[in-house]
């Protein structure tokens, strides 16, 4: 896929597709419900499709009526054993997310994935559900994992990386675990879980102390279904937001997009960079903060971000990179380590491809350092992505500034932005 160059900005409404974690979220808690519950908006792309997949082997009745999912739920017990081991592709929180949820039913489950997901750590989240005395085997701390289901018992858990995914496993694992069990988180992390299960009755509670966030389970408890609306994803908003930020004469409106203020650092980090970014018509939507965001062309200056601030943004990092290579000064993000385990080791990836693209750009530690430029030539024109969808979305929005770039194996796109490249057309960019 080529990206060329554009000179008339990006214009328009873009069409931003549902939230990802929250698609996936609306297919596994209302699977484990009881009731029917209609899913609005969900997101129809690879990762989300599996997770569909692995509930629809597992016995669970979802139809698709106009673009609406109707998901049967019976219960926290109704699941059953798949006939085959469960293929979940990329998706990482399919695997971490399933891997507890299905610790704690009567059955054995393999779940295997893509090459990328097969290179990526489990132990972080079969560790602290074997405290919870689960049975799961890995194969030299990756997938497939193999897990023995059983009566798992209620337990005290830290949580010390910072991890949605984590945090998300572990919770569904105790909703059919007897007893009490503490979560005691000690970063901030995206909270789409637990705003869904306190609205589908789950016994859940947070609090704070001092720092960390403590989250209780009071397991056993029958869940009861809700209709589900899921907004538009800000991760993927952040492609055109920036592409709308870097090009002159660009001015783009996004709607519905949900800022969570557990993951909106983008937002919160392009405001310091000297963003034009409104935020209009705020609501709540199924609990989640939602609202319309206008971008329109700005000029940028460099910024240092600290390591907290990476909780609030991980995802973010290759395109909020493309951002600070044509800010009027150097940026500094600190505390980068877990994007060396995302779908690909993204801060080496971001490193090699800004380099190739002429930018002055250095890793130390887990500290990433860009300075700008007024004029890059390039090095490589093709963008190096190990099938990942971000890289290749990020640098095909570098495309529109210093192109043509050449994006490999853009199809790994689908796997969260599926209408990506029409949406990219459609509002004055230009890929083919
Ligand atoms: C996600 C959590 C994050 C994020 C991923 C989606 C989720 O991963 O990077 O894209 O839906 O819970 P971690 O929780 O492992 O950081």
């Amino acid at each position: 896929m080529i990206v060329s160059q554009i000179e008339n900005g990006f214009n328009g409404t873009v069409n931003i597709p549902g939230d990802k974690s929250i698609s996936h979220r609306s297919i596994i808690i209302p699977s484990i419900s009881n009731g029917i519950c209609e899913v609005n908006n969900y997101l129809k792309s690879d990762d989300v499709i599996n997770t569909l997949k692995a509930f629809i082997s597992m016995g669970v009745k979802i139809e698709e009526h106009s673009k609406k999912l109707i998901i049967h739920g019976n219960g926290l017990n109704s699941l059953k054993k798949p006939k085959h081991e469960i293929f979940l592709g990329n998706s990482g929180t399919s695997a971490r997310l399933l891997t507890g949820l299905l610790a704690s039913q009567n059955f054995d489950t393999i779940l295997t994935g893509d090459s990328s997901l097969s290179s990526r750590p489990m132990k972080r989240i079969s560790d602290p559900l074997e405290l919870m005395n689960a049975n799961i085997k890995l194969d030299n701390g990756t997938m497939p994992v193999k897990i023995s289901g059983s009566k798992l018992k209620n337990a005290k858990i830290d949580i010390k990386i910072p991890s949605a995914q984590i945090k998300s496993g572990i919770i569904l694992a105790s909703l059919n675990t007897e007893g009490t069990t503490k979560i005691i988180e000690h970063n901030i992390t995206r909270n789409h879980t637990e705003i869904m299960l306190s609205a589908f009755d789950a016994d859940i509670q947070q609090s704070k102390e001092s720092h960390k966030n403590i989250i209780t389970i009071n397991g056993k408890k029958e869940l009861t279904s809700q209709n589900i609306d899921v907004p538009s994803d800000l991760s993927s908003s952040a492609f055109f937001i920036v592409g709308a930020l870097i090009n002159d004469n660009s001015s783009i409106l996004l709607k519905n997009i949900n800022i969570n203020t557990t993951r909106n650092g983008i937002l919160l980090a392009l405001k310091k960079m000297g963003a034009n970014i409104l935020l209009i018509n705020k609501r709540l939507s199924n609990n989640e903060e939602v609202c319309d965001i206008e971008v329109s062309s700005s000029n940028l200056k460099g910024c240092e971000l600290d390591s907290e601030m990476s909780k609030l943004m991980i995802d973010e990092y290759p395109i909020l990179s493309v951002a600070a290579s044509f800010a009027d000064s150097p940026s500094i993000f600190r505390g980068l380590g877990e994007l060396r385990v995302k779908e690909s080791d993204r801060l080496e990836l971001i490193k090699i491809n800004l380099q190739r693209c002429g930018v002055d750009c250095k890793v130390i530690n887990d500290d990433l350092y860009i300075y700008p430029s007024k004029n890059y030539t390039l090095k490589n024109n093709s963008i190096k992505t190990n099938f990942d969808h971000r890289i290749a979305m990020a640098f095909s929005i570098m495309g529109t500034k210093i192109g043509p770039l050449k994006i490999d194996d853009p199809d790994s796109i689908k796997t969260s932005f599926p209408t990506f490249i029409e949406e990219f057309n459609k509002v004055g960019g230009n890929i083919s």
